[in-house]
């Protein structure tokens, strides 16, 4: 690939890559979808095993991902059809970036409908709805915006329209900034109001939810969910991280660097579990509810706090901020392949590619109202994306694209790639990667689907 094109693309600074994939690793799937699946998985039990997961699978296929990625400094698809070229792999591989890039997309499509959620209840805060909003009114809230598929898909079209223009520009520029700011920022908002919720919510049984375990809420569809989320929530499984990682600098080192995203991942997740759990349980919110649970509890902190219309306007700005910055990495695979391959603008790639995830919204949307009909197995169009994208395709990219770096891409290429002081953390991550994450990976998945 042409060295002038790469360079280019490189983060300005080592540390710029972790704030870009820890903007990507940080969004919905942190604020909105860590609470519901934890609330329908049961709580204690499912945390445990989902931190498991994060160390002994989130973790080594993030690094294999960022460190293929920096290895060849190219795109998912080109990447490997350049692989298959040189007959290091089989050119059957090349269906695996395919998978990853058609995983992304189709994330994309409701990511962006729960996005525009966000951006209708910033407006909603701005416009001062939300003071003094009572449970009962806060449901009503959600289900009438749920009720309203022409409000929805304004916020849905406007969602999209940001992410076609940041795409649009080159991902190492501007990105690093906002995150920068938006991390710090967003850990301390969550600090305040999960210290608030805790206050007035009910705190012990938050906690005796969160962080009791339970042998019973063990099942292997149980341990699927949390695998599924993990690998959600690192945005890992799907080449986001992989394209991410052809734009960072050799002078940092990957494990340390992922490491301190899976830190700040958790971290966001338990957050946003504290802040909402108190407001469940004191206001007897079906912990079950599902994709609901975190827009129906929310607003009820931000009526009951003083400058309440403050915090909820600079709360659900920050998380619109953060699911942009998650959103725009689903779109960063075929963009770059688009522009590296056929020399097409980046803005141009990115038009073609968000009016595609544009129109699936548009059904999206419709499922939770006019279209609510059941596809397959009892789900809506919605809950089959984001079922089957957690579930089946994440984890099936996770196991592939893993597969592809500890069996088949020559050892001494990565041993380089690593630069850790010791050798032996570049064994320990291999082994781990090949010995533990796979089978685990397949074992689960095996067992999750058929029901074990
Ligand atoms: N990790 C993002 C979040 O938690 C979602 C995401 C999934 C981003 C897959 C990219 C790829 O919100």
């Amino acid at each position: 690939m042409p060295e002038s094109r790469c360079l280019q693309g490189i983060w300005s600074s080592p540390w710029i890559f972790i704030f870009a994939a820890s903007g990507s690793a940080v969004g919905l799937g942190n604020i909105w979808k860590f609470p519901y699946v934890l609330g329908q998985n049961g709580g204690g039990a499912f945390l445990t095993i989902y931190c498991l997961c994060l160390l002994l699978v989130g973790l080594p296929v993030l690094v294999a991902e960022v460190a293929l990625g920096r290895t060849v400094r190219s795109n998912p698809i080109d990447t490997v059809n350049d692989l298959s070229e040189r007959r290091v792999v089989h050119p059957a591989w090349v269906f695996v970036p395919w998978l990853a890039g058609i995983t992304g997309f189709l994330i994309l499509t409701f990511y962006s409908v729960i996005a525009g959620w966000s951006i209708a209840y910033l407006d909603r805060a701005v416009s001062g709805e939300l003071v003094g909003i009572t449970q009962a009114g806060a449901s009503n809230m959600f289900n009438g915006l749920l009720a309203a598929p022409t409000e929805m898909l304004l916020w849905h079209s406007v969602f999209m329209a940001l992410v076609v223009l940041t795409v649009g520009q080159s991902v190492t520029r501007g990105l690093s900034t906002i995150v920068r700011i938006l991390l710090p920022v967003l850990i301390v908002a969550l600090l305040l109001l999960a210290s608030y919720s805790m206050v007035i919510g009910n705190t012990h049984a938050a906690l005796d939810f969160m962080f009791r375990w339970a042998w019973q809420d063990v099942t292997f569809e149980v341990v699927l969910s949390a695998v599924g989320l993990a690998l959600f929530s690192l945005s890992v499984g799907m080449g986001a991280m992989f394209a991410y990682g052809a734009y960072m600098s050799k002078r940092m080192s990957i494990a340390r660097a992922c490491s301190i995203v899976v830190g700040v991942d958790l971290l966001v997740a338990i957050l946003a579990g504290l802040l909402i759990f108190p407001l469940v349980f004191s206001f007897q919110i079906d912990v079950q509810a599902g994709p609901s649970l975190t827009f129906v509890s929310l607003p009820i902190i931000f009526g009951h706090l003083l400058a309440g219309q403050f915090f909820a306007g600079v709360f659900f700005l920050l998380m619109v901020v953060a699911a942009l910055t998650s959103a725009i990495s689903m779109l960063e695979l075929f963009v770059a392949w688009l522009h590296e391959r056929f020399y097409i603008a980046r803005l141009n790639a990115a038009l073609l590619m968000g009016v595609a995830v544009w129109s699936v919204g548009v059904a999206v949307l419709l499922s939770f109202n006019h279209w609510d009909s059941k596809l397959v197995f009892g789900l809506n169009l919605f809950e089959l994306l984001d079922q089957f994208t957690s579930l089946v395709l994440l984890p099936m990219g996770a196991i592939l694209l893993s597969v592809l770096v500890a069996w088949f891409i020559p050892r001494s290429m990565l041993q380089n790639e690593m630069i850790t002081k010791r050798a032996s953390h570049f064994q320990w991550w291999y082994n781990t990667l090949k010995y533990i994450s796979i089978p685990a990976m397949i074992v689960i998945v095996v067992a999750g689907w058929i029901g074990v």
